[in-house]
C-alpha cells in the first residue's frame, strides 16, 4: 500500500502530515510512502532524511497522487490537485465537511474514499488518533503565550523594593481542551485564573488545575451525550452576560474558546462588556474561526476598541507548526494503522468499526 502527502499552500498551512519519525512506522507497518520534494524543508526535515529512511521524494505531485493508494493530507488539495485523485483512493485529513461540502460530495460521488478526522467519536480508543484534542491542546497554550507577550505588564505578582506588580487576571471562556490547557499554561506562569462553561462537568476540572470557576446562575445541563455544549437559552444567555460582564472589570486577559460543533460560535462578550474593561486588556479569541466569542473580533487582525486589543487568529497553529505536526502525524498514523489490513496489504473499510463509519463521508 503506497501512502503519499503533498505540500500543502505553505501561506496558509505550515504543518505536515508525515513527519521523518511517522515515515519510519509507515514503513515499520509494511507501506510504501511518497512525498513532494521539499516535503518538510521548511520545519527542518530535509529530503535527504526522508530519503534515506526509503521515502519516494517527487517534483511531480500529480504523479505522487496517481500512484498513491492513501493521500493524507492537512486540509482539502486545491482543484488542480484533488482533480487527479481517482475512485477507490483514500483522502485522510481535516476537510471542515460543513463548509466544504460541495467540494467533497463531488470527491464522494466520484466513489473516493474520504475521512474527515474532525468527524472521529470521542471515544477512548480512538484517543490516540484525536486531532482535534492535540491541535486544541497546542493551541490553548499558544494563546496564552501569545497573549501574555502582547500584554504590557508583568503576568506573576512580584514584591521588588520598588513595590508590587499584582498578578494579572485571566478568564478563560470555555473550557474543553484548548480552555483547559490555557488555564493550566496560565497558571504556570503566575497569572489568578478564572474560568466558564455551561458544561458543569467542566467545573471540577478547571478547580484541579487550580482555576477559580464561575457559574452561571441557573445553569442548565447544556452538555450533549457526545460530551459538548449545546446551544444555550435567552435565559442562560443574559445570566452569563450579567455574570462576566462584572467580573471583565477586573480582568487582564481573556482566552476565548467556547464553540459549538457545526454551529456559528456564540457571541458571549459584547461591546458593553469590552467597553467596561480596563484599558491595556487583551482578548484572545481562539473561536475567531468560527466567527469569534466576541463582538469585534474579525479574523487574523487586531481590533482596537476603547482600549482593549482583540486578536483573531485562524490558524495559531502555524506558530508552533514543529510541534503540531508531530501530534498530527502521529494521530493520523494510529487512524490509517487502524484501517490498514496488514494480512491483505490494503485498507479496509469495515464500516462495523465506530471510528471508520463516523469519519467516512457518505
Ligand atoms: N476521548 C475523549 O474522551 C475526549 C477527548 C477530547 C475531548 N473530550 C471531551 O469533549 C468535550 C468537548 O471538548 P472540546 O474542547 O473539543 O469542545 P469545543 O471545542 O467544541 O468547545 C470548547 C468549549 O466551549 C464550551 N462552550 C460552548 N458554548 C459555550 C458558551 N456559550 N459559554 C461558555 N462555554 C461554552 C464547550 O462546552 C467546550 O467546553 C469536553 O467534554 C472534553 O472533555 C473527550
Amino acid at each position: 500500500m503506497r501512502i503519499a502527502s503533498i505540500l500543502e499552500n505553505r501561506n496558509l498551512e505550515k504543518r505536515i502530515a508525515i513527519t521523518p519519525e511517522i515515515a519510519k512506522k509507515y514503513i515499520a507497518l509494511g507501506c510504501e510512502l511518497s512525498l513532494s520534494e521539499n516535503y518538510g524543508e521548511h520545519l527542518g526535515f530535509k529530503d535527504k532524511e526522508y530519503r534515506e529512511l526509503g521515502v519516494k521524494i517527487s517534483k511531480d505531485d500529480k504523479e505522487i497522487i496517481n500512484s498513491a493508494d492513501v493521500i493524507v493530507q492537512l486540509g482539502l488539495l486545491p482543484n488542480d490537485k484533488i482533480s487527479s485523485i481517482k475512485a477507490n483512493q483514500t483522502l485522510i485529513g481535516v476537510f471542515n465537511p460543513y463548509d466544504n461540502k460541495s467540494k467533497i460530495d463531488d470527491l464522494v460521488k466520484d466513489k473516493i474514499n474520504i475521512f474527515s478526522l474532525e468527524l472521529l467519536p470521542r471515544i477512548t480508543r480512538a484517543q490516540s488518533m484525536d486531532i482535534l484534542s492535540s491541535q486544541a491542546n497546542l493551541a490553548g497554550y499558544k494563546a496564552v503565550i501569545e497573549s501574555f507577550a502582547s500584554f504590557e505588564k508583568a503576568i506573576p505578582m512580584m514584591m521588588t523594593a520598588a513595590g508590587t506588580v499584582p498578578a494579572a487576571k485571566v478568564l478563560v471562556v470555555g473550557a474543553g481542551v484548548a480552555g483547559l490547557q490555557a488555564i493550566a499554561t496560565a497558571k504556570r506562569m503566575g497569572a489568578i485564573v478564572f474560568a466558564t462553561d455551561v458544561r458543569m462537568a467542566s467545573k471540577e476540572q478547571v478547580e484541579s488545575l487550580g482555576g477559580k470557576f464561575l457559574t452561571v446562575e441557573g445553569s442548565e445541563n447544556l452538555e450533549t451525550e457526545g460530551g459538548y455544549a449545546k446551544e444555550a437559552s435567552d435565559d442562560f444567555k443574559k445570566k452569563q452576560e450579567e455574570l462576566l460582564g462584572e467580573t471583565l472589570k477586573k480582568i487582564d486577559i481573556v482566552i476565548c474558546t467556547a464553540l459549538i460543533p457545526g454551529k456559528k460560535a456564540p457571541l458571549i462578550i459584547k461591546e458593553n462588556m469590552i467597553s467596561n474593561m480596563q484599558t491595556g486588556s487583551v482578548i484572545y479569541d481562539l473561536a475567531a474561526v468560527q466567527g469569534g466569542n466576541t463582538a469585534f473580533t474579525e479574523v487574523d487582525k487586531i481590533v482596537k476598541k476603547d482600549g482593549v486589543k482583540i486578536m483573531g487568529e485562524t490558524n495559531i497553529l502555524n506558530r508552533l507548526p514543529i510541534s503540531a505536526s508531530s501530534l498530527y502525524a502521529k494521530n493520523v498514523f494510529n487512524f490509517v494503522a487502524n484501517l490498514y489490513d496488514k494480512e491483505n496489504k490494503k485498507i479496509n473499510i469495515n464500516l462495523e468499526d465506530e471510528i471508520i463509519e463516523k469519519t467516512l463521508i457518505k
